[in-house]
């Protein structure tokens, strides 16, 4: 056998030691509740759930979904029930689960996300918390906080002040330079990069004459965003000295070994999983088959072969 096993905050204290590499993306996989009775998802080494801030959130005015040449486009706005309806509502059911369960959270402000983590802390069935920071900050007339290295920087100090728990940073694309970024929420103590977030666009209806979607712009995800999230993966794996997760456009257990052979220690399948309910299991069990064909017993020989 193999071993897939991944350290992913190897500098916190509670750590997180996943399984296998292969996670779910936030947004993408709900939580994870109707999955499971779609097929065995404790099997993966992490689920990431729904963006969570700390009011619930009725989101943004249809259409939110566009489909677009070898990608979607969402504007979902973070619809979401709220920490609390979460905590009472659904923490309990993942505490009964062996995949472990990392929340993706976001927010308005800087206290909205500390709020969110302290809540969050020391909740049994909770592994880790995934900081979404391509969120309008309303101090900063709606400057996303992933777009400045000081703003985030500030959210990742302000979220691991208020929780023990490992704190997984996720980048947005839409920068000039996310090594900028990703050098800044590492100096500000992030355990662990999940890059990346959607990319910014739009797609107009020629017979209406207005923007598709509801919010006019949106994030494109899909294969079309594989080859720029790859090569911000590289780029992020260079500088910083904790776990990179890969996330953008992965479909297949070779869009995945292409990830780690850049440098990340694990992926998240998003979009697949629209066309594909069980993508990331296919992921799982391709990388497993590559493993045994190449004869290449631990994942970490992988991790980062293309640098060389
Ligand atoms: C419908 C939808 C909702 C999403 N919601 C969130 C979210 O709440 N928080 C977040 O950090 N990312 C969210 N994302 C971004 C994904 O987690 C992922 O970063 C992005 O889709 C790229 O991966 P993919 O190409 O595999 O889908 C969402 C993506 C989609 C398509």
């Amino acid at each position: 056998m193999f071993d897939l096993s991944v350290q992913l905050a190897p500098k916190n204290r509670r750590g997180l030691l996943l399984r296998n590499p292969v996670l779910t993306a936030s947004g993408t996989f709900g939580y994870g509740l109707e999955y499971a009775e779609l097929f065995d998802i404790q099997k993966l080494g992490a689920i990431v759930c729904k963006g969570t801030t700390f009011y619930p959130r009725a989101g943004n005015p249809q259409p939110r979904l566009a489909e677009t040449p070898s990608g979607v486009l969402n504007s979902i706005g973070l619809q979401n029930i709220g920490v609390e309806a979460l905590i009472k509502e659904i923490v309990p059911v993942w505490a009964g689960w062996k995949v472990p369960v990392i929340v993706n959270i976001a927010g308005e402000t800087i206290g909205e996300y500390a709020q969110v983590a302290s809540r969050l802390d020391k909740v049994p069935g909770v592994a880790a918390l995934e900081v979404n920071i391509s969120c309008p900050n309303v101090a900063a007339y709606g400057l996303e906080f992933g777009t400045s290295p000081r703003l985030a920087a500030e959210v990742t100090a302000a979220v691991k002040a208020a929780t023990s728990l490992p704190v997984i940073l996720k980048l947005s694309p839409n920068v000039t330079d996310i090594c900028e970024i990703g050098i800044a929420v590492a100096e500000a103590g992030a355990d662990a990069l999940t890059a990346i977030n959607t990319l910014k666009g739009m797609t107009i209806d020629i017979k209406r004459r207005r923007p598709l979607l509801g919010n006019r712009r949106g994030g494109l995800s899909g294969p079309a965003i594989k080859p720029v999230a790859l090569h911000m993966v590289y780029e992020l794996a260079g500088v910083v000295n904790i776990p990179v997760i890969g996330c953008g456009g992965i479909a297949s257990a070779e869009d995945a070994l292409e990830f780690i052979m850049a440098g990340a220690d694990a992926v998240q399948v998003g979009s697949a999983g629209f066309t594909n309910p069980e993508a990331a299991l296919e992921v799982l069990t391709g990388i497993e088959t590559f493993m045994e064909r190449e004869g290449v017993k631990s994942l970490s020989d992988l991790v980062g072969v293309a640098r060389r």
